[in-house]
């Protein structure tokens, strides 16, 4: 049900498809989408308005510079308060414009004016479709992210001649808006991200290891968030008691090494986001055997090595994805320690958050993040581990949308 409650602006150009318009009106309103329509004068040659208004049960926008309709809702808001901009039919001369970004009537002003998906239906003559000037803005407008739907092959009902160029028709014009509104609520389409999560375990022996308090909550929930988003999300996971996020492939590792190692398999992807509490050390040279405690005997000491940096491994990598995420759980300093981060550890984005004992943080459910990026620093409130999820992967996939 993508189409339900969506408001979709329909603009009718001038051509006899446009006797169909009224058929895609019923179609989309059935689905529960409202329709605004407009049309220019050419429409008006070939349906009026009053059959248009009735069947979309709203009103009718024709003029630019109409006193009543400009003061009641303005060519700008109209352009912009629709969730989907639909041109059913589109026809040569309104490509040519808006290829062009003139905007001298309603029709073509909104077509400037909206910041919407776009989705063209033409209709036209085979050889005005296959001319090379309409070839060239049909290119033109493609670059610039507009979809089409069709034309099809048929005869052209006023000349009888064949090819290219009848409208789609209105089912398969529904079946397209709603391919473009699902893919505007998955930006993250085709994208590949890899997210690590929870402690590693280090092991001093088979029985004993060094743990941490990570539940593993806040990178479950943004491999969660991201996967809604669309993307293909790997997620490695240290040792933890929360379920695996749905739709989410799942690595499950104990120790750093291990964690690194599923890490660089999930490369080349396009976002790392790093929130593992992975153990800085490691026990030099775990033993084989269980330790046993002899009395008498000394106490035994652990002779800890370095763990591997697997953010910034993935920070500096030759196959670093296009944006990297790092979290940093700091008692003091929070924000200039942050930025160090960022900095030593070739990252994007530090998700920083003080994780001092009276926070409850590590473990909890709630998390108090500061997000600093190269472009600056965004407080954000205290929010559930799953809201700072899904406010950080729409942050990413706008990362990600804009040029
Ligand atoms: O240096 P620090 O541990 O504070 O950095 C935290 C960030 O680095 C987190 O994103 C964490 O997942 C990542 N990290 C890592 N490998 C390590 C240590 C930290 O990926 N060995």
């Amino acid at each position: 049900m993508v189409l339900s409650g969506k408001r979709i602006l329909l603009i009718i150009s001038g051509g006899i498809a446009a006797y169909k318009s009224l058929d895609l009106i019923r179609r989309l309103r059935e689905r529960g989408a409202s329709v605004r329509p407009i049309m220019t004068a050419g429409a008006q040659q070939f349906i009026t308005p009053l059959a248009v208004g009735a069947v979309a049960a709203d009103h009718v926008f024709t003029d630019l510079f109409s006193r009543e309709d400009e003061q009641d809702v303005g060519h700008i808001r109209l352009a912009r308060d629709c969730d989907l901009v639909l041109i059913a039919p589109a026809t040569a001369d309104l490509l040519a414009k808006m290829a062009n970004g003139l905007a001298d009537d309603l029709a073509s002003t909104a077509l400037l004016a909206t910041d919407r998906p776009v989705l063209v239906a033409p209709a036209m003559n085979p050889k005005m479709w296959a001319h090379p000037a309409t070839r060239r803005n049909v290119e033109t407008l493609r670059k610039d992210g507009i979809r089409f739907v069709g034309p099809m092959a048929g005869e052209m009902a006023e000349s009888g001649e064949a090819g290219l160029g009848r409208m789609a028709e209105p089912l398969d014009i529904v079946a397209a808006a709603e391919a473009v509104l699902d893919s505007g609520l998955k930006p993250l389409l085709g994208r590949k991200a890899v997210v690590t999560s929870g402690p590693t375990h280090e092991p001093i022996d088979p029985v004993r290891y060094i743990a941490n308090r990570s539940s593993g909550r806040q990178g479950h929930a943004i491999a969660a968030a991201l996967s809604t988003l669309g993307a293909e999300v790997t997620l490695v996971s240290g040792p933890v008691s929360i379920p695996d996020p749905p739709g989410v492939a799942v690595v499950h590792v104990e120790r750093a090494e291990e964690m690194r190692d599923a890490v660089l398999a999930a490369l080349p992807c396009d976002i790392a986001v790093m929130v593992a509490a992975v153990a800085d050390w490691r026990v030099a040279s775990a033993a084989d055997q269980k330790i046993k405690k002899h009395p008498g005997e000394s106490i035994p000491t652990l002779a800890l090595t370095e763990n591997p940096d697997i953010l910034k491994t993935v920070g500096h990598h030759s196959l670093r994805p296009k944006l990297v995420v790092g979290f940093a759980a700091e008692t003091q300093d929070v924000e200039a320690n942050a930025k160090l981060k960022l900095e030593r550890k070739g990252a994007d984005i530090i998700v920083a958050n003080d994780v001092s004992a009276e926070t409850g943080i590590m473990g909890g459910a709630r998390n108090s993040v500061k997000v600093i990026s190269h472009e600056g620093t965004e407080q954000w409130p205290d929010l559930a581990k799953e809201e700072v999820a899904v406010r950080l992967a729409a942050l990413i996939a706008d990362r990600f949308s804009s040029p």
